[in-house]
């Protein structure tokens, strides 16, 4: 027993010495472990005279409890030390960019159908959509063209094999189907647009076999043209983010509308440079008309009691004049130096609210 008061206060220096929580660990075990010398004391114990061991073991009794008291809050003063170094350790600066840079980028098409989309849900469009291959009767006849109408040889149409009965399917050659689809599944009031594929067989300088539409159309009892002229000129202000753009109405024809218009845009070229809004220039951006009284006929709507418009733009031509990509083709070409150069950051979600293009 003389040996306790050294074994205690030895545990103590080593206690208050102890730099990590694996240092206190061994000093627990040295002393108060199956080995430990304080255990050791306790064993000794059974050897004594009672009296001796009453003595004894209250003494050996306050001196472990004191040891272990000692070991709880220098355990404590080592855990919160370790877990203050590891968060100044572990610290993120989160006003950094992220690492590495997101890598992969939002094609320029996508990019300009969700703007328009955008702009178009806030007036209270719905998106519709319709199949890529189409038949004749949406594609054509319901449109008001005929079999033998001159407009089917100017759409340069890809057709696939004839079928028993003599019909063929086709890629649709414009997004004007879709109207024919939304009238006949629904009745008006309608406000849709239909953003998407579209497939003419002719490959030049300013074509490509396959290019994006976006139509629209709007079917009540009491929409006219004026409202058709108002509905673009916001559209187009908003489109290419700028305080003023002229819109013109040039007198067309296309066989599903009547009146037809051609819309322009006004722009300027100043040494060189394209800028959409007030200026010398007109740009054309589509075609456009109040929906023809045989089309809403075909769809099983009364010309007496409905009537609308309807409109169609170039998804890539509305992409090259804001953006200022100067050749069709490369749209379509898959070069990745060409999407990181035009291509948009996919987390720049396009809204009206946080902007079209940030
Ligand atoms: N479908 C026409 C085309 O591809 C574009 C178009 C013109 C659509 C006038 C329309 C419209 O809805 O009213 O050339």
């Amino acid at each position: 027993m003389q040996d306790l008061d050294r074994i205690r206060s030895e545990a103590l220096a080593e206690i208050a010495a102890s730099q990590s929580l694996e240092q206190l660990d061994a000093v627990r075990v040295a002393a108060l472990g199956k080995k430990g010398s304080i255990t050791g004391l306790m064993k000794s114990l059974g050897a004594m005279s009672a009296e001796d061991r009453k003595a004894a073991g209250a003494m050996l009794n306050a001196a472990r409890d004191e040891v272990s008291a000692a070991l709880d809050t220098a355990k404590a003063v080592l855990e919160a030390g370790a877990l203050d170094s590891r968060l100044a350790r572990e610290r993120i600066d989160v006003t950094l960019s992220a690492r590495p840079e997101t890598q992969g980028r939002i094609h320029p098409i996508s990019q300009v159908m969700d703007e328009m989309s955008a702009i178009f849900a806030q007036m209270g469009f719905e998106v519709a959509e319709g199949p890529d291959i189409e038949d004749d009767f949406h594609n054509f006849t319901a449109l008001n063209i005929p079999q033998e109408h001159p407009a089917r040889q100017m759409h340069d149409t890809f057709y696939f094999g004839e079928k028993a009965d003599g019909s063929r399917h086709l890629l649709r050659t414009h997004t004007s189907p879709v109207q024919i689809r939304t009238m006949v599944a629904n009745k008006p009031p309608i406000r849709i647009i239909a953003p998407g594929r579209t497939y003419r067989c002719d490959s030049d300088m300013t074509h490509t076999p396959m290019f994006h539409q976006i139509e629209g159309l709007v079917i009540d009892k009491t929409t006219h043209m004026g409202h058709l002229k108002g509905c673009l000129m916001e559209f187009v202000t908003t489109f290419f983010e700028v305080d003023e753009v002229p819109v013109r109405f040039r007198p067309s024809f296309f066989p599903f509308t009547e009146p037809s218009a051609e819309v322009d845009i006004g722009c300027s070229r100043e040494g060189g440079e394209l800028k959409i809004g007030p200026g010398k220039g007109w740009l054309e951006i589509g075609g456009s008309g109040m929906v023809h009284p045989n089309v809403l006929r075909a769809c099983g709507l009364d010309p007496e009691v409905y009537q609308g418009f309807a409109f169609g733009m170039g998804v890539e031509r509305m992409a090259m004049l804001k953006y200022g990509i100067p050749d069709l083709r490369t749209f379509f070409d898959s070069d990745l130096r060409w999407l990181k150069h035009y291509g948009f950051v996919p987390f720049d979600v396009p809204t009206l609210s946080g902007g079209l293009t940030r």
